[in-house]
């Protein structure tokens, strides 16, 4: 019988032997996981402050080592993956917020979080986002505008609404997704995004050149 040469047996084991190796170099590969954001580190962070990090964490005031875990948490929950992106918020929260001394806007106090949005803006933001709808329980008819600055502080999601805002905010999508080292394209973003088509301040786009060297 050709089972019983040795012949037969060595191309038997052979095929084995080929179909197990290629069985091991088929094997499908695992698909890597979608990249997370870069963290800022302390270092960055304080760079990208220029000096003016709060001494201590106080009132609204928030020192840069305490701030950097709420930030790092905004970039990633919000999905700032460019650097530009990532820049953009800061520049625009360090710029709004008198870098990280305020939460409130000095005159109109339902304006705030760190970003200093006005309360139609943090409307929505919470109309954008399930997660954030749980702190209000009979959600939307529970929602007052003019609080929702002082349920998001408390529920230390400060640094959220801005985060959220840079990418998904209304009309800003398409120059955050080209935002890059240019001051143009910043200022792009700036009047799309920020300034509801207005001009841009200079002030803040010099912020954010230091920021994007920065980080
Ligand atoms: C609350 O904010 C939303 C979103 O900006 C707006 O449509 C609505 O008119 C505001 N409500 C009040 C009572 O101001």
């Amino acid at each position: 019988m050709l089972q019983s040469s040795p012949t037969w047996r060595i191309i038997v084991l052979l095929a084995i032997c080929v179909a197990f190796i290629s069985t091991v170099y088929t094997a499908p590969v695992p698909k890597p996981k979608p990249k997370a954001p870069a963290k800022i580190s302390l270092a960055q962070l304080q760079k990208a402050m220029a000096g003016n990090c709060p001494q201590a964490t106080t009132g609204d005031a928030i020192t840069c080592k305490d701030a950097l875990p709420y930030i790092n948490a905004a970039i990633k929950k919000y999905k700032l993956k460019s650097k530009g992106q990532r820049a953009a918020y800061l520049a625009n929260m360090f710029y709004e917020g008198g870098h990280l001394k305020y939460n409130h806007n000095l005159v109109t106090k339902s304006q705030g979080t760190r970003s200093i949005m006005p309360a139609v803006s943090l409307r929505v933001f919470v109309d954008a986002n399930p997660s954030v709808q749980k702190l209000w329980p009979g959600y939307p008819g529970s929602v007052v505008n003019d609080s929702i600055v002082e349920v998001l502080i408390k529920s230390r999601l400060d640094f959220e609404p801005g985060a959220w805002w840079a990418l998904s905010g209304p009309n800003c999508a398409q120059t955050a997704a080209k935002l890059s080292g240019s001051q143009a394209s910043f200022e792009a973003w700036e009047k799309a995004c920020i300034n509801g088509g207005l001009d841009t301040i200079a002030a803040r786009a010099i912020i954010y050149k230091t920021v994007y060297a920065s980080i």
